[in-house]
């Protein structure tokens, strides 16, 4: 029976052994703080005014000690896979692969495909990405991971988004560590990425053969025709479709970005472009850029300082999420068509490692909306000829968004965060529908 929840138009079919799955990361989602070492995010989180409900993840949803109901949850929502991320702090502990061994355990034998992220943003206390020794310390970790986990995990992620968390950490100081570099934030992207070459290596070594990273992308829509527009929105669509991408793809950054990043890189270089099975794009919107004004710039809850090269816009005319973010479907075809384009035959098969939406409530039609109609749009660039193996919606649980605290709930599931009792949304039932759909034999 068709509600109005229901999107009129049926779904088109994706191809067969596409992998649909949800995404979490550890340190929104785990809590049991007190069974794992520190983390840069608790030194942050503890400093007043950093997070904005003054909020901790230091129970979160409790993951750790429910993880066998939100499995069960996994399970009913039909996934194939399941991208989580293993937190290094809780690695560093003594029992912390243990809990990761459990996990993985009940995802096998609930015949979900688990899908560790190694690095989602929680760097162990007293470490620092503007170290190059950093780099080494976490390849080290990665072996010791993908020894344990490696005779059930096939499917692994490096890092996620690198580009964010240079720029948010390091050069804007909104999450942790709380730096406010801005380009002289650069050398803790550099190190990151080699983190990421030097973990595909010690992934390989250990076995793995289905390896990529998940990077934040977006088209970047400059202002106006105006030269000092269309030059900012390009400088802006470098720093975040280019400076990460290039280096991974094309063994080169991007010019000028080079002589930014900390001496000589060309032996690095050949480390990042460590051939990868498939590149994790994170896609929420594109991004209206221009000219710099000169002042101080609120966007999406950032504050932008004004001695940026660029300013950040409003997109007219779409509807926005509870987090102030335009909806835009489309900008997701034309992200990965212009991928495609712009690296050819050096981008292996795409993967959307995050998609979704904030917004209140159980009854989450605009959720629905943005889903539905994001997951058109990809299958849209898998017609026009874009190798897409795979969609993630961000997220399974409403969980504690960084520098928001628990006001944003991106869950198909929500959870009350004084009971912790978890209540899927229409929103689950929508995805595990359409999941549904595409296994029935047409
Ligand atoms: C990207 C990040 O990977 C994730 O941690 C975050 O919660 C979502 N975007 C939503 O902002």
């Amino acid at each position: 029976m068709a509600t109005d929840a229901m999107p009129a138009h049926p779904m088109p079919r994706f191809p067969d052994g596409f992998l649909w799955g949800v995404s979490t990361s550890a340190h929104q989602i785990e809590g049991a703080a007190e069974l794992r070492g520190p983390s840069v995010w608790d030194a942050f989180t503890a400093e007043p005014g950093r997070v904005k409900d003054g909020s901790t993840a230091a129970v979160a949803c409790d993951h750790y000690h429910r993880y066998r109901e939100d499995v069960a949850l996994l399970a009913g929502l039909g996934v194939d896979a399941y991208r989580f991320s293993v937190s290094w702090p809780r690695v560093d502990s003594p029992g912390g692969l243990d809990f990761y061994d459990r996990l993985v355990d009940e995802l096998c034998a609930a015949g979900v495909r688990p899908v560790p992220t190694l690095f989602h943003w929680d760097l162990p206390a007293g470490l620092d990405w503007l170290e190059r020794d950093t780099a080494a310390r976490f390849a080290e970790y990665v072996s010791l991971v993908a020894g344990r986990l490696g005779d059930r995990v096939g499917k692994w992620i490096t890092l996620n988004e690198p580009a964010e968390h240079t720029l948010l950490g390091h050069a804007l100081g909104v999450h942790a560590p709380g730096r406010e570099l801005l380009f002289d934030a650069l050398p803790a992207a550099h190190h990151q990425l080699l983190a990421h070459g030097l973990a595909v290596r010690a992934l390989r070594a250990a076995g793995a053969r289905d390896v990529g990273i998940a990077n934040s992308h977006g088209p970047t829509w400059p202002a106006s025709d105006d030269p000092a527009d269309r030059e900012a929105a390009e400088f802006y669509d470098l720093l975040l479709n280019r400076t990460f991408a290039n280096p991974l793809l094309t063994g080169r950054y991007p010019e000028g970005i080079g002589d930014l990043m900390p001496g000589e890189v060309a032996a690095d270089l050949e480390i990042i472009a460590e051939p990868l099975d498939w590149y994790g794009v994170n896609y929420y919107a594109p991004t209206r850029v221009g000219a710099p004004r000169g002042a101080e710039i609120e966007f999406g809850g950032v504050t932008l300082p004004a001695e940026l090269p660029f300013s950040v816009r409003e997109i007219e005319g779409r509807p926005r999420t509870d987090f102030g973010w335009p909806v835009v479907p489309e900008g997701l075809t034309e992200l990965l068509t212009g991928f495609r384009d712009r690296y050819g035959d050096r981008l292996p098969p795409v993967v959307i490692t995050e998609n979704g939406c904030s917004y209140e409530g159980l009854d989450d039609r605009d959720r629905i909306a943005y889903l539905d109609g994001h997951v058109r749009a990809l299958h849209r660039a898998i017609e026009a000829g874009v190798d897409v193996r795979g969609y993630f919606v961000w997220s399974l649980l409403d969980n504690f968004e960084w520098a928001e605290g628990y006001a944003r709930r991106f869950g198909l599931v929500h959870v009350d965060f004084e009971t912790l009792r978890r209540t899927p949304k229409a929103s689950y039932g929508w995805f595990r529908d359409l999941l549904s759909g595409q296994r029935r034999v047409p």
